[in-house]
């Protein structure tokens, strides 16, 4: 564990380990934590939103690798976070595996849903997702020489249950149904596809990492639909799949789990999966996780993604509540989902320049 104490440190001088979120990720408590948000590349920026006027679509931006670069960059610009996340989707997975993926405007993605079991025999080789998101690599690459050296750059997949509600349901879902038919009707089909997705995931996280990714984020934004049971078999069982085998070919490579709205499956998540830090939702009680989660890993979020959008002394409040429970400990501050694309741009100065100064 490096142990910098030259107070004069300049940013310039920064090295790879003294960077803020990978000594948060190690355990090492800061004077102020850490800052990255979800979702901090996207519509409520307008620099953003004129990029993307110039690509003919969602899917194009993230394949364009100078385009993604460039909005990847715009809110480390802007407000100095300590992270900029890779820009892409989730969704890239089942575009990888060859299923037709399409963003349409003001209704979010479409996908050509799974149609049962026999589907699973036209997905596409998942050992070679990683070559078939090269452009998504590409972005890293350019990343990865173009950042602040004080700048962590994080890579991301969506975890295997979430991304198989969007490839069975295809779409966004307000129940699930379809998907959670398919995994209590007939678990064994749906355990082939979890591990087609799984077996995608790697090749995926390891070409990133490969790139230039330094720590890896894991999204199970849609954990929190399941009975106790299929958590442990649809969520922690193949999250702990992920893990253990990008940390066989990247022993290195810190992970941070996101097993979103999980209630206290949480415990049964941090105690198996084994990933280096925990990113809480906003729902989770913060005095609870102090005394519960925190003293066995890192964590990271939670505030409100509306009381962002609100801003005033409703944030304020926020803030400091988060601060007061959590900053004492091995922290990150995040949101406890991404971004609202209404959210004012002068709100997040006000998040960063706060926590700054706590
Ligand atoms: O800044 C970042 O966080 C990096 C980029 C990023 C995006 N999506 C860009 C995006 C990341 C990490 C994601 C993750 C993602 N994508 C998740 C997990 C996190 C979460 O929010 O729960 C999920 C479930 C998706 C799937 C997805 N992508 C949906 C449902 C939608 C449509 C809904 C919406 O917000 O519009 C997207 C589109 C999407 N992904 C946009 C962005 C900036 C907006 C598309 C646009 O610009 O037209």
């Amino acid at each position: 564990m490096s142990n910098n104490q030259d107070p004069a440190m300049s940013p310039s001088k920064v090295g790879a380990s003294d960077k803020k979120l990978l000594r948060a990720l190690r355990g090492e408590l800061q004077k102020t934590p850490p800052i990255w948000l979800m979702r901090q590349a996207g519509r409520y920026l307008p620099e953003y939103r004129e990029v993307r006027a110039s690509t003919k679509g969602f899917l194009d931006l993230c394949f364009t690798p100078e385009k993604a670069c460039e909005v990847t960059l715009q809110p480390i610009r802007r407000y100095g976070f300590d992270a900029a996340i890779l820009f892409s989707d989730i969704l890239v997975i089942p575009w990888a595996l060859g299923q037709g993926l399409q963003f349409v405007e003001g209704e979010g993605p479409k996908l050509d849903a799974l149609e049962g079991d026999s589907a699973l025999a036209d997905l596409a080789d998942p050992t070679k997702a990683g070559d078939a998101l090269s452009a998504v690599c590409e972005t890293v690459s350019k990343l990865s020489a173009t950042l602040p050296p004080e700048t962590t750059l994080i890579g991301f997949a969506g975890a295997p249950w979430t991304v198989a509600t969007y490839m069975i349901e295809g779409g966004s879902s307000r129940d699930f149904m379809k998907t959670k038919i398919w995994a209590y009707r007939n678990p064994e089909s749906f355990a082939r596809l979890m591990d087609i997705i799984v077996e995608a995931t790697v090749s995926y996280l390891s070409a990133q990492v490969k790139a230039g990714a330094e720590a890896i984020q894991l999204f199970d934004s849609w954990a929190g639909t399941l009975d106790s049971a299929s958590f442990t078999r649809w969520v922690t069982a193949p999250n702990r799949a992920i893990v253990d085998r990008v940390r066989a070919l990247h022993p290195d490579i810190p992970i941070i789990g996101f097993p979103r709205a999980a209630g206290m499956n949480l415990y049964g998540y941090v105690d198996a999966v084994g990933v280096d830090a925990v990113s809480l939702d906003q729902m989770l009680p913060l005095d609870l996780i102090r005394h519960t989660v925190q003293p066995k890993i890192p964590v990271q979020g939670n505030l409100d993604p509306v009381a962002l959008l609100t801003g005033g002394q409703t944030l304020d409040a926020s803030i400091d509540a988060i601060m007061d429970s959590l900053s004492h400990g091995p922290f990150i501050f995040n949101l406890g989902h991404g971004i609202i694309k209404e959210t004012p741009p002068e709100h997040v100065t006000q998040l960063v320049e706060r926590v700054r100064a706590f």
